[in-house]
């Protein structure tokens, strides 16, 4: 869109979030948020490519949505991630919307954080990200369009202890930043790019927290809304930032997370 195109009437809103004919990728979508930002963009009407290293889950995912096509990758390699940039092009051609949602996280004070515990933060959470911005930003960059979505997290903004991590937080800090800086880069070449911070979510990466009473109370304490988030509690920010709906926005950092960035 540009400043001259008139403005829309007012119609059907909810036209704004429809994705037919989209294409899209979403990292990690074996588990948590990324298996249900998968179901929600089909169920919004694109052809959605998914990945993660297990192939069970990836299939057993596919198998809920004929829109759903599984590509294994391991992308903390390098190869595995241009591997899977040929595969999913070749595919499903140029993407319209890229959501890095791979992740992994590692509690430990920097006193016992291993140099490679911290790289296997960077790598995961912050460098495959880049990686897979440069190979399918490029394509959208040529197309002259598309939506990029970082999955960042609250501890990319605020630091995390009580709970200690430290790779974890200083990696998506990076990948908060490195949205900044791509949604300038790509801001008159048609390409958007957002992030999502999370707050804390029941998923299997804070299994071992909230699985406990006293994570539990940790986590309603200290959010304002007194509670973890449920993953369809997701949606929405995913459905504003794939869509047309957030035209207007690009480096933008989108907190879901009942409050706790704003004490
Ligand atoms: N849950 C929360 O409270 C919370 C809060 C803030 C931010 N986040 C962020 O949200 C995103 C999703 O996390 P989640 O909570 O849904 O956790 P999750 O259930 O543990 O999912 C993590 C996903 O990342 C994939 N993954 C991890 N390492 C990978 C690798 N080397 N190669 C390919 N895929 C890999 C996993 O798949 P495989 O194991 O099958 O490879 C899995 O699908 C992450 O970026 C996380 O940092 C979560």
């Amino acid at each position: 869109m540009s400043p001259d195109d008139p403005v829309r009437p007012v119609a059907a809103p909810a036209q704004l979030f429809d994705l037919t004919g989209r294409t899209a990728l979403v990292t990690g979508a074996s588990s948590g948020l990324g298996h249900r930002m998968a179901l929600v963009l089909a169920h919004a009407g694109a052809t959605v490519a998914v990945t993660a290293r297990r192939t069970d889950r990836l299939e057993a995912l596919a198998s809920l949505h004929p829109a759903i096509h599984p590509f294994t990758a391991d992308l903390s390699v390098a190869a595995d991630r241009e591997r899977l940039a040929a595969d999913v092009e070749a595919a499903l051609g140029t993407l319209d919307v890229l959501v890095n949602n791979a992740g992994l996280s590692h509690s430990s004070p920097i006193e016992a954080e291993t140099l490679a515990d911290f790289e296997r933060m960077i790598d995961i959470n912050l460098t495959s990200a880049w990686h897979l911005i440069k190979l399918f930003g490029v394509g959208m960059v040529a197309a002259g369009r598309g939506s990029i979505i970082n999955i960042a997290s609250i501890l990319g903004i605020v630091g995390a202890t009580p709970s200690k991590q430290t790779g974890y937080p200083a990696a998506k800090g990076g990948l908060i930043n490195l949205t900044r800086e791509m949604g300038l880069q790509w801001a008159r070449r048609g390409v958007r790019v957002n992030a999502i911070c999370p707050g804390w979510f029941a998923t299997e990466m804070t299994d071992d927290l909230l699985s406990t009473e006293a994570g539990v109370g940790f986590v309603e304490r200290n959010t304002p809304l007194q509670r973890a988030g449920l993953v369809h509690e997701i949606d929405g920010a995913l459905l504003l930032l794939a869509s047309d709906a957030s035209s207007f926005m690009t480096g933008s950092v989108l907190t879901v997370d009942g409050g706790w960035t704003a004490r």
